[in-house]
C-alpha cells in the first residue's frame, strides 16, 4: 500500500511542485498565461488522480464526518464514532468537521496521508462564523457598520486564527436574507437587504480566502444556506419556505451569485424545502442555477444530515433514494448523513447514477484541496508554533475591537444624555449582562472559550474618573447553558430590584445592561417574543420611576421590539453581542472616544404583529388612506404601519445634513448621482450616506425603495463633502419572473440620506 501511495505522490509532484495561487474566479479565468497554466496543471493532476481511484475511494471523498469529540448537531449514530477511525484508514472520509488545533488536525491528517492507499489529505471544516478563538461581533452587528473594509479584515483575522489551528475551511459566510427577526439565525447574516447583504458576503469571502487560498493564513469559504433558509414560515427555524419567483430571483439568490462571482470555494445547501422540494434535493437550485447558469466550479456540501432529513420531509421513502436524489441534484459532499457512503456504490453498480456524476463531484472536492495547497503540504495548517503566536495576537485583538466599535448603533439620544462626562459622576450599572464575559461572544463561536470577553464592567474601569456602583438586580438567565440546549430565562423573580431602585435614586445616571443572552438567538433559537426577555421590562419601568437618566445598553442577536423604551428611556445604544473586546468597545462609545456610526441592517418592529416589516416592501393596490376614517387600505386597525426604527437608521453624537442632490448624467443606462453632506454638529463623525432608487413602473411590480449605493464619509465639525455614486445596469435592473435580468426604460426616483426613510429626492429617466 505504502509503495503505491508514494508512487502516486511522485507522479503528481512531477507534474508540478509549485503551490497554487488561488485568485478570485474572474481572475482565474482571465487570459493570464501563468494562471491558466496553473489551472491546467491542477486539472491535469485531478484527472490523473481520478484515473487511479477506486469507486470506493471516490465515494470516500464525498463523505464528511464530524470529529470524534464534538458535535454541532444531533449526535452521530451510536457507536459510529468508533468506526470512523476505520473508515479514515480505508480512505472513506474526505473531510472532517469540528476537529481543531494544530496537533489534533495533524494527527488525523497523518492517518489520511500515511495510512490510506492514495494518501489524499482531508479538508478540515469548522464554523468560523464571527471569529475563532478571538471573536468579532456577531455578523448582524458587523453588518451594522456597513464598513466593508473592517468586515473583510474581521474575516481575515478569523481565517488567520483558524488556519493556524489546523482548519482550512469555514462554513461562512451565511448570506441568507431574512425579514423575520423571530428567526434565531438572523444573528448570523447581514440582515434584510440584498444589496448590502451581497456586498458584505463578498467582503467576508475575500477576507477568509484572501487572494491566495494556499497561504497558511487563509481558508476556503462557504456561501450558505442555498437557498431560502431565511424565509422560514413564521420565523421558525427549519420551517417550510414557499416564496414566489420574484422574491427568489431578486431577494434570495443575488447574494449567493455575488459570492459565486467572487470565487467562493464552496456552497452549503439548506435544511428547508423550497416551494415543495427540499433544497438538498433541488436540482433547479444546484444544477440549473449554481453549477449551470453561474458556472460555479467549487463543491456543494449538504447541511448537517440534510440528505437524511429528506425522509422527514417525506420527499423520499428510503435512505437510498435520498442519496440518489441529493447526488442527482448536485450535492457533492454528505455532511453527517452517512448515506453516500452507504448507498452510492450500489447506485452506481445498478446504473441508477452514472460514474460521470461521481467523478464530477470528486473533481470539485479535489480541486479545492489542490487550491488549498494540501497536496503540496498536508500539514500546512498544523504548525503549533504558528498557532501559539497567532491566537489572540495584537493585530487580531485590534481588528475585533475596531469592528466592535463600528458595529454599535445609537438608537436614541434625547437631551444628549450620551456621551457621559468622564469625571464627577455617580454611575449605577445594572444587570447580569454587565458582568458577563461569555454572552458577548455571541452564539456561533464554537472555538472560543467561555469567559474570555471583556465585560462591560471591565471596559468601564478604564474610565476611572467616575464613581461606579454595580448592582446586578433580578437574575435574567441561568448561567448553566450550553450550545445545544435551551437557556433558562427568569420570567418571574424580581428579587434584587428594590436594591437597584434605592441605588438609582442617588445615581447621576443608570446604565442598564439589558436584553438577550447570546443563546437566545442562533440556530434552533427562534422566538415568538422579541421584546426584553423575562422580568427586564418590568424592572426597567420601575428603575425609570426612580431615576429618569437611564441609558439602555441593548444586548441582542436580532432586532428587538422595545417600543416602551423608545418612548421613555432617553438613551438607547444597541450593543448586540460584540465579541471578545465587547466591554472596551461599549465603554469607548459611552464616553465619546468613539462616535457611534452604525446603521441598522434590519428593520426594528414596534410589535411582533407587524412582522414581516421591511423597508423594500411593495406598494400594494391600496397603499394610502382613501378618506378619513375609512378602513379600505393596507394597514392594521390597532397599530400603524411604521416600524420602530427603519432599515439604515442610526444616530451619531453629531448631526449631518444632505443637500444639492444632482442626477448629473444619464447615458447608456449609466447614471451619476451626486450630493453634498455636511457635519452640522460639534464633533467629528462618520456617516453612512445611503442611496435608494424607486423604479416607478415595472413589468413586475417594484419595491417602494431599493438600496443601490452607499458610502462611508468621515467629516469634521462644519465640514462638507461631495459624494458621487455611479448607478449602472446592475443597480437599475431586476430579474423578471423567468429569472432573466432586465433593465426597463422609464421613470426612476432617487433618494439620498442617512436612512431608508430619507426624504431628499431626485429623478431620472431611462430611454
Ligand atoms: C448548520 C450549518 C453549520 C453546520 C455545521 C448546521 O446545523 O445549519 O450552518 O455550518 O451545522 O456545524
Amino acid at each position: 500500500m505504502k509503495i503505491i501511495s508514494r508512487f502516486i505522490i511522485v507522479v503528481l509532484l512531477s507534474i508540478s511542485a509549485s503551490s497554487f495561487a488561488f485568485k478570485a474566479k474572474e481572475n482565474l479565468h482571465k487570459a493570464d498565461s501563468t494562471d491558466n497554466k496553473t489551472v491546467n496543471i491542477i486539472e491535469t493532476k485531478i484527472d490523473s488522480l481520478i484515473g487511479i481511484m477506486t469507486l470506493e475511494e471516490k465515494i470516500g471523498q464525498m463523505n464528511q464526518y464530524t470529529g470524534f469529540w464534538d458535535v454541532t448537531g444531533p449526535a452521530p449514530k451510536e457507536g459510529s464514532a468508533a468506526t470512523k477511525y476505520d473508515d479514515l484508514r480505508k480512505g472513506l472520509i474526505g473531510s472532517m468537521l469540528n476537529v481543531t488545533g494544530a496537533e489534533q488536525v495533524r494527527a488525523l491528517q497523518k492517518i489520511a496521508v500515511e495510512e490510506t492507499r492514495l494518501g489524499i489529505p482531508l479538508i478540515i471544516g469548522f464554523d468560523v462564523i464571527h471569529g475563532y478563538k478571538t471573536v468579532s461581533p456577531i455578523p448582524l452587528a458587523e453588518s451594522a457598520s456597513w464598513d466593508l473594509e473592517a468586515i473583510k479584515k474581521s474575516a481575515e483575522v478569523a481565517a488567520l486564527e483558524a488556519a493556524a489551528s489546523g482548519i482550512n475551511w469555514t462554513f461562512a459566510p451565511m448570506v441568507d436574507i431574512s425579514r423575520d427577526p423571530r428567526w434565531g439565525r438572523v444573528m448570523e447574516g447581514a440582515g434584510e437587504d440584498t444589496y448590502l447583504g451581497s456586498k458584505i458576503g463578498v467582503a467576508r469571502v475575500m477576507g477568509f480566502q484572501g487572494d491566495d487560498l494556499s497561504s497558511k493564513r487563509t481558508i476556503a469559504a462557504c456561501a450558505k444556506h442555498f437557498a431560502g433558509y431565511g424565509f422560514a414560515e413564521s420565523g421558525k427555524d427549519y420551517n417550510t419556505v414557499d416564496v414566489g419567483t420574484s422574491t427568489l430571483f431578486n431577494i434570495i439568490l443575488p447574494p449567493f451569485k455575488a459570492a459565486s462571482d467572487a470565487g467562493v470555494a464552496t456552497f452549503m445547501n439548506s435544511f428547508n424545502e423550497l416551494n415543495g422540494i427540499p433544497a438538498t434535493g433541488n436540482s433547479f437550485l444546484q444544477r440549473d442555477i449554481l453549477k449551470g447558469k453561474w458556472n460555479f466550479d467549487g463543491f456543494v456540501v449538504s447541511d448537517w444530515g440534510s440528505i437524511m432529513e429528506m425522509l422527514n420531509h417525506r420527499y423520499v421513502a428510503t435512505g437510498k433514494d435520498a442519496a440518489e436524489l441529493a447526488l442527482l441534484a448536485g450535492s457533492d459532499m454528505d455532511m453527517e448523513s452517512h448515506l453516500y457512503i452507504e448507498h452510492i456504490a450500489d447506485l452506481v453498480e445498478n446504473n441508477e447514477v452514472s460514474i460521470g456524476l461521481i467523478d464530477d463531484a470528486v473533481k470539485r472536492i479535489l480541486r479545492i484541496k489542490f487550491q488549498l495547497g494540501l497536496f503540496d503540504d498536508p500539514y500546512r495548517y498544523c504548525d503549533p508554533n504558528f498557532e501559539k503566536e497567532t491566537i489572540g495576537s495584537k493585530p487580531v485583538q485590534d481588528a475585533v475591537l475596531d469592528m466592535a466599535k463600528k458595529s454599535i448603533v445609537l438608537l436614541k439620544n434625547e437631551g444628549n444624555i450620551l456621551p457621559l462626562e468622564k469625571s464627577g459622576l455617580n454611575v449605577l450599572v445594572v444587570g447580569q449582562l454587565a458582568r458577563d464575559k461569555t454572552s458577548p461572544l455571541g452564539n456561533w463561536r464554537l472555538g472560543a472559550d467561555n469567559g474570555t470577553a471583556v465585560s462591560l464592567l471591565e471596559g468601564l474601569q478604564k474610565y476611572d474618573g467616575n464613581n461606579y456602583t454595580f448592582i446586578e438586580g433580578p437574575k435574567m438567565f441561568d448561567e448553566e447553558f450550553s450550545f445545544p440546549k435551551e437557556i433558562k430565562i427568569n420570567n418571574n423573580d424580581l428579587t434584587g430590584l428594590q436594591e437597584v431602585i434605592r441605588a438609582a435614586r442617588n445615581a447621576d445616571v443608570v446604565l442598564l445592561a439589558f436584553g438577550e443572552h447570546a443563546f437566545q438567538s442562533g440556530e434552533g433559537r427562534s422566538q415568538s417574543h422579541i421584546s426584553l426577555p423575562g422580568v427586564q421590562q418590568e424592572a426597567m419601568e420601575e428603575i425609570y420611576k426612580a431615576n429618569k437618566n437611564v441609558v439602555l445598553l441593548l444586548h441582542n442577536g436580532r432586532p428587538s421590539a422595545i417600543d416602551w423604551a423608545d418612548k421613555n428611556i432617553p438613551g438607547i445604544l444597541d450593543v448586540w453581542q460584540l465579541g471578545t473586546q465587547s466591554g472596551n468597545a461599549i465603554a469607548e462609545v459611552i464616553y465619546g472616544d468613539y462616535n457611534p456610526s452604525g446603521k441598522l441592517p434590519m428593520t426594528f418592529p414596534k410589535s411582533v404583529g407587524q412582522i414581516p416589516v421591511y423597508y423594500n416592501h411593495k406598494s400594494t393596490g391600496r397603499p394610502k388612506l382613501p378618506a378619513p376614517d375609512e378602513v379600505f387600505w393596507s394597514h392594521y386597525t390597532d397599530i400603524d404601519n411604521e416600524p420602530l426604527y427603519p432599515f439604515g437608521y442610526g444616530l451619531s453624537y453629531t448631526t449631518f445634513s444632505y443637500s444639492n442632490l444632482n442626477v448629473d448624467k444619464v447615458e447608456n443606462n449609466k447614471v451619476t448621482v451626486s450630493f453634498e453632506i455636511k457635519n452640522t454638529g460639534k464633533r467629528e463623525g462618520r456617516e453612512v450616506a445611503q442611496l435608494y432608487i424607486q423604479d416607478v413602473v415595472g413589468s413586475v411590480t417594484r419595491p417602494v425603495r431599493e438600496l443601490k449605493g452607499f458610502e462611508l464619509v468621515n467629516l469634521k465639525s462644519n465640514e462638507t463633502k461631495k459624494v458621487t455614486i455611479q448607478l449602472t445596469e446592475n443597480e437599475l435592473g431586476f430579474y423578471n419572473n423567468d429569472g432573466k435580468f432586465i433593465v426597463e426604460p422609464g421613470d426612476f426616483k432617487v433618494f439620498v440620506g442617512g436612512s431608508s426613510k430619507t426624504q431628499l429626492e431626485g429623478a431620472f429617466k431611462l430611454d
